[in-house]
């Protein structure tokens, strides 16, 4: 680290947080730039979120992580927003201006950038199905069909929430929205990407026969112990699996470039989360 480098303050805020990885990938980024950076897990809900941000801001703050169930609130609480933040509207990073306070989602990015470079499955081009029309599919969704994806189906267990989902998005390529029991009719895809919140429930969204080609691939959002329904489901039936590390490293590496201008390596950093028991962001 430089010698009198400024120290830089950082925060994630959600609730639970203390399992998350973040301040320990933002200290392995830093570490690449020799910058000082003091990255803290944060608890906050609703009512607490807006105090402990703004005081985190007095504190000299450059700006902060926001995790669930506080992404829908930040989005709220930021002044000037990103499109893909405004698509999702929901907020997971912010970066404190003079002129108020900045909003950005990089989920989407995060996601593209682990399948691209760190699976070198290519977005544009690839038949997607997105399971799940809740939050996790909102933040990624834009940024998927702006990549050049063929098409985007999505597939929920409620029709009506994938049918408003696509049609919100319907402007920046072709997505529709379907029920899950649908699912089968619209096979096959290249690429399956899990955004529902069944692993946090020791459950698996159940993934039709031949519903990815050959060569597909499984992503899951998840990671950690939320990810494992589905990855055993996979190797069971011989299906290429992923999990959601990678996306949330690819995420982080977004943020501190918002932060510091500074565009970090995340293969390390990827490498070194994986090799401890992943928790929970
Ligand atoms: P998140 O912010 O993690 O996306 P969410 O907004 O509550 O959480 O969305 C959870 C997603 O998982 C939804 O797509 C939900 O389907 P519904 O919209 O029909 O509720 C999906 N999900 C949750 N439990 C499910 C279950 N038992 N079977 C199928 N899908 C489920």
């Amino acid at each position: 680290m430089a010698a009198g480098a400024p120290l830089i303050r950082l925060a994630v805020f959600g609730q639970p947080i203390t399992q998350s990885l973040s301040p320990r990938i933002h200290r392995l980024f830093a570490e690449q730039f020799g910058l000082a950076i003091d990255y803290r897990a944060v608890e906050a809900d609703t009512d607490t979120f807006r105090d402990r941000v703004s005081a985190l801001a007095a504190q000299g703050g450059l700006g902060c992580n926001v995790t669930l169930p506080l992404k829908r609130e930040a989005w709220k609480l930021a002044a000037n927003r990103s499109l893909d933040a405004d698509r999702a509207e929901a907020v997971n990073t912010l970066l404190f201006r003079e002129d108020g306070w900045f909003g950005d989602n990089t989920d989407g990015g995060g996601l593209v950038d682990d399948l691209e470079n760190g699976l070198g499955t290519g977005v544009r081009g690839a038949r997607i199905c997105l399971l799940g029309a809740g939050g996790a599919a909102r933040g990624v969704l834009a940024a998927l069909l702006k990549r050049g994806a063929d098409r985007i189906v999505i597939a929920n267990r409620s029709a009506d929430k994938a049918l408003q989902l696509a049609r919100k998005h319907a402007d920046l390529g072709p997505v529709i929205g379907i029920g899950m029991d649908a699912l089968p009719d619209a096979a096959p895809f290249d690429l399956a990407i899990n955004a529902t919140s069944l692993g946090h429930h020791g459950r698996a969204p159940e993934l039709p026969a031949h519903l990815l080609d050959d060569d597909g691939l499984c992503y899951d959002m998840n990671y950690g112990t939320a990810a494992e329904p589905l990855k055993d489901f996979c190797r069971s039936r011989g299906i290429r699996y992923r999990d959601g590390l990678g996306m949330l490293v690819g995420q982080a590496a977004l943020s501190f470039r918002l932060w510091t201008g500074k565009a970090p390596a995340t293969a390390p950093v990827l490498a070194a989360i994986r090799s401890t028991p992943a928790g929970r962001d």
